[in-house]
């Protein structure tokens, strides 16, 4: 019978020493491993194929008419700071330019937008007038002229279609389609000198409507593809603060119904410092489109564990615990007198000295999303120190402890409420410079500690609510979080600028 051994890593057997070096671990019978390779390859062929998001988001079709309606208003406030381009042209032998152009008043009606299924965006204008002043310069031979012009236009019109698609992993946007009319255009020239004036006017007259008309397809498909530049510009990792961040990545093309858009994101955390895979996957995940919301966002139970992952091992989840943090009327304290009852060696070993903690975790916490709750499982293990009148810190003892809570969240008055239980902690002693001791009593001492100091305090913290996160100027109304089986889905209204605000 042959053996095949192989190596892995020692992460995966908690009791054997934290530094990550390779051993040799277990050693399997030849047929059984041929079933585990099987399996194996079976397991990684379906993950290969499947690059499952872990965030999602939807804008609905009343979100998309929102978005539009601030748009509007924007330009509508910005008509006075917009510049329309400098035209430039020949007509019969005059070469002439429109500059210094400004936009007097204009009448721009509500954009019909909707989605289409499959494509993108239609984008429908009817009914615009607009007065525009410039100056025009005319050159013909060697002989120049110039002048004032007014323009005005009625009842000009545009359809554009707007591809929504993907590129690189990013939202990409392109005009399939655009089409302009302009129903009449009068101009009035003024200021011109020369005799030639006379028949610029008359020539240039009968070309400026067509020239209008072709001018606004050129100018919408120039503004898109401005906004396609930023979309490719984007970074697709979204730094969340110093420690970690986010690949936002999507993993699928835009999904385009009539009800609305749907992106689907990566949404894995990692840490800046050892930005590995977890040792868990993601798994599929299907929000539900919200039409009556603008705004719907799902994050699964993997975005969560991955957050925590990264967090972990990002090695911020650590505190330093020392008496003065710990309230007054709390039962047990930081000095090594006070632990008479519960560790009675330990008085005797270091009578009457101050204590100091150390407390992290020792592996990621693991969340697992439930219908209405979220059940968390917290790994940690606390170090007790003695300090010396010299600040000199002499390693007592480490307690393992495993924490599972039961966590509620919701959203009430705009705030995110929640409320935070704990179902259960074992104490283990994983080390100590003292000797052997029961841990019984100090589970029973943390646990009281616990339920009847910390969990009232984070409670009333949760009570009174945390602010929804939000970009400036927008506010969110009509939230709604549910914790679902397997995410937790946001579906929102929002809250527009004040004109002038954008
Ligand atoms: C053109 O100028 C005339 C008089 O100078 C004025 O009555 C008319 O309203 C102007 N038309 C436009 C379109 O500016
Ligand atoms: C984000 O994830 C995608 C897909 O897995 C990958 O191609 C890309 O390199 C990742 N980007 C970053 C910055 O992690
Ligand atoms: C420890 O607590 C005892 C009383 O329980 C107190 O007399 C003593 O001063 C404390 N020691 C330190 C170092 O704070
Ligand atoms: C927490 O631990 C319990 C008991 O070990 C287990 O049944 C449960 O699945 C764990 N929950 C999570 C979220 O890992
Ligand atoms: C608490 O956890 C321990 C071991 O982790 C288990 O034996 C015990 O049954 C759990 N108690 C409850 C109330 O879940
Ligand atoms: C748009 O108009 C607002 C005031 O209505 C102004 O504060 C803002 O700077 C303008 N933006 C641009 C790009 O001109």
């Amino acid at each position: 019978m042959s053996y095949y051994c192989f190596l892995c890593h020692p992460k995966y057997h908690p009791k054997s020493s934290p530094e990550p070096k390779l051993r040799v671990c277990k050693c399997v019978v030849k047929v059984k491993m041929k079933m585990w390779l099987i399996a194996l390859l079976l397991v990684s062929v379906t993950h290969t194929h499947a690059e499952y998001s872990s965030l999602q988001a939807i804008l609905s079709q009343k979100g998309l008419q929102k978005v539009t309606h601030w748009l509007t208003d924007w330009v509508q406030d910005n008509l006075s700071n917009i510049t329309p381009p400098d035209i430039k042209g020949k007509a019969f032998l005059f070469g002439y330019t429109l500059h210094s152009m400004s936009i007097q008043r204009c009448d721009l009606p509500e954009p019909i937008i909707s989605f289409l299924e499959g494509t993108g965006v239609s984008l429908q204008v009817t009914g615009l007038s607009a007065v525009i002043t410039g100056k025009w310069n005319s050159r013909f031979g060697f002989t120049t002229d110039s002048g004032e012009f007014e323009l005005v236009m009625f009842n000009v019109g545009f359809k554009s279609l707007l591809k929504l698609g993907s590129d690189r992993e990013r939202l990409s946007i392109s005009t399939v389609i655009c089409s302009s009319d302009v129903e009449s255009v009068q101009m009035n020239f003024s200021g011109g000198k020369s005799f030639l004036y006379k028949l610029f006017v008359k020539l240039f007259n009968r070309g400026v409507k067509q020239m209008v008309q072709g001018q606004i397809c050129t100018d919408i498909k120039a503004g898109v593809n401005g906004l396609e530049s930023h979309l490719a510009a984007m970074p697709v990792a979204m730094m969340v603060d110093p420690n970690v961040y986010m690949n936002i990545s999507l993993t699928d093309s835009p999904l385009v119904k009539n009800s609305g858009l749907g992106l689907n994101v990566k949404g894995e955390f990692y840490s800046f410092k050892c930005p590995t895979e977890p040792p868990f996957h993601p798994s599929h995940f299907e929000m539900p489109w919200q039409k009556d919301y603008m705004v719907s966002v799902g994050a699964s139970e993997f975005c969560v564990n991955s957050a925590a992952f990264a967090y972990h091992h990002a090695g911020v989840l650590n505190i330093h615990i020392t008496d003065d943090m710990i309230p007054k009327a709390c039962p047990i304290h930081l000095n090594t007198s006070q632990f008479k009852n519960l560790i009675p060696e330990l008085p005797k070993k270091y009578p009457d000295m101050l204590m100091e903690l150390q407390l992290y975790t020792t592996d990621t916490p693991l969340f697992s999303v439930k219908k209405s709750v979220i059940l968390a499982n917290v790994s940690t293990s606390v170090k007790a120190f003695a300090i010396k009148t010299n600040y000199v810190a002499i390693p007592l003892f480490r307690l393992d402890m495993e924490t599972s809570f039961i966590f509620k969240v919701y959203i009430d008055k705009q705030l995110v409420k929640g409320m935070l239980v704990m179902k259960n902690l074992t104490v283990t002693l994983g080390a100590s410079e003292i000797g052997k001791f029961q841990t019984e009593p100090i589970q029973h001492a943390l646990k009281s500690v616990m339920t009847s100091f910390v969990l009232p305090k984070v409670n009333a913290q949760l009570k009174d609510g945390i602010q929804l996160p939000f970009v400036k100027y927008f506010s969110l109304k009509n939230s709604v979080l549910t914790i679902e089986d397997g995410f937790l889905a946001l579906a929102t209204d929002i809250n527009g600028p004040d004109s002038g605000n954008l």
